[in-house]
């Protein structure tokens, strides 16, 4: 799958939800989110992202390797769904700014 790491933070581009022809990236509060159980690999939306916050799982960047988890347990929630709040690792972020 692929995963949706920090530099979406506070972002939220959108332009790699466009891309997705599975529609499996879903929007949380501060970030979005790729459905691990949805994604077909198909990297239509890495390219897309203008602050590179897009990785295959296998190539994310050590500092955000528990991106494939917060990506994942998004859809574990209670109330999972675009627009309903945001794992509590992205929660306890201070504000991004650049
Ligand atoms: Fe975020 Fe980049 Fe998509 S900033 S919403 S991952 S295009
Ligand atoms: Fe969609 Fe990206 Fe996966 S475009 S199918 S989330 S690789």
């Amino acid at each position: 799958t692929y995963v949706i790491a920090q530099p979406c933070v506070d972002v939220k581009d959108r332009a790699c939800v466009d891309e997705c022809p599975v529609d499996c990236i879903h929007e949380g509060e501060r970030t979005l989110y790729i459905d691990p159980d949805g994604c077909v690999d198909c990297h239509a939306c890495e390219p897309v992202c203008p602050v590179e916050a897009v990785f295959h799982e296998d190539d994310l960047p050590r500092q955000w390797a528990h991106y494939r988890s917060v990506n994942a347990e998004f859809f574990e929630l209670a109330s999972p769904g675009d627009g309903r709040g945001d794992h509590r690792v992205v929660a306890a972020l201070p504000p991004q700014s650049s």
